[in-house]
């Protein structure tokens, strides 16, 4: 197995190597956990953590968007941080989730030399096959509310996606370097975050915004969004700078807030 988890299952493991700081985050590693997220969630809620960043080595139950399954075997990055978003009123909570996003992206390229790509609202793509998501949720502590964003990166293998409209691929697949160590690409994922989320706070997430259409493999395409009972067609223009999606369907224009998004001419399943 490619990174240092410990022993126990959903256990958080003792000791400098497991259990460290990594900036302002703690950084804990566990062997197994039904989902990091649900694992940081319960820490939080009962004050046991709380800026903490929590990867596990395999998870039982992991969590995607719309209610989905991520499957989630040994060999890839299963990961949890909780951030204290800024004011919402001032700064939309998708903002920090874009930084997610753009952070891994960096992390990606440094530790793997990969390049990958942003699929709105959230997934990483390379060459149109999914690498990895982000499902983002907010939970109330008490030390106020926290932001929790969760990774999934595929490292040594693709598992399938329950949603089979997208092939996966993995670094193993994409990377012509050796593979990383999961603890590697979750501590430069952390550094890079810290970095984009401080540049939010100073420059504002117009900024981000800009950044994030800079790396999206989304504009410019025809793509199919389903959000909720609606389905819209047409071409992907922009992104507002609230991170809705601007689409140009043969009615007009549509933003978009949240939905599942297909790119359009992509490579279909075949397996
Ligand atoms: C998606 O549907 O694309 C988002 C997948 C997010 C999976 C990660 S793995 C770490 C964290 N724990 C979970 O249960 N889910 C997220």
């Amino acid at each position: 197995m490619l990174c240092g988890h410990g022993t126990k299952t959903g256990e958080v493991v003792p000791g400098k190597k497991n259990h460290m700081k990594v900036g302002s985050w703690e950084f804990i590693e566990l062997v197994q956990v039904d989902s990091t997220t649900s694992f940081l969630k319960r820490e939080i809620m009962a004050g046991k953590l709380d800026l903490a960043a929590v990867t596990a080595g395999s998870q039982t139950a992991g969590r995607g968007r719309l209610s989905r399954k991520w499957l989630s075997p040994p060999g890839g990055l299963y990961m949890t941080v909780s951030v204290s978003p800024n004011d919402p009123s001032k700064v939309p909570v998708i903002a920090h989730v874009a930084c997610a996003g753009l952070a891994m992206a960096d992390a990606l390229a440094h530790v793997a030399g990969i390049e990958a790509r942003l699929k709105w609202p959230n997934d990483l793509l390379v060459k149109d096959r999914k690498l990895g998501g982000i499902l983002s949720e907010m939970v109330s502590g008490p030390r106020g509310p926290r932001l929790l964003i969760g990774i999934g990166i595929n490292i040594e293998s693709a598992p399938s996606l329950e949603n089979a409209a997208y092939q996966s691929t993995s670094i193993a697949r994409e990377a012509g370097t050796p593979l990383p160590l999961a603890r590697d690409l979750a501590k430069n994922f952390l550094f890079k975050l810290h970095a984009w989320l401080d540049l939010m706070k100073k420059n504002g997430y117009v900024v981000i915004a800009e950044h994030w259409k800079a790396l999206s493999a989304t504009i410019g395409r025809n793509v199919t969004v389903i959000a909720g009972n609606e389905k819209i067609e047409g071409r992907a223009m922009d992104l507002t700078k609230e991170f809705e999606l601007v689409v140009e369907t043969g009615q007009g224009k549509v933003n978009v807030g949240v939905g599942d998004c297909l790119h359009m001419n992509h490579q279909r399943r075949c397996r």
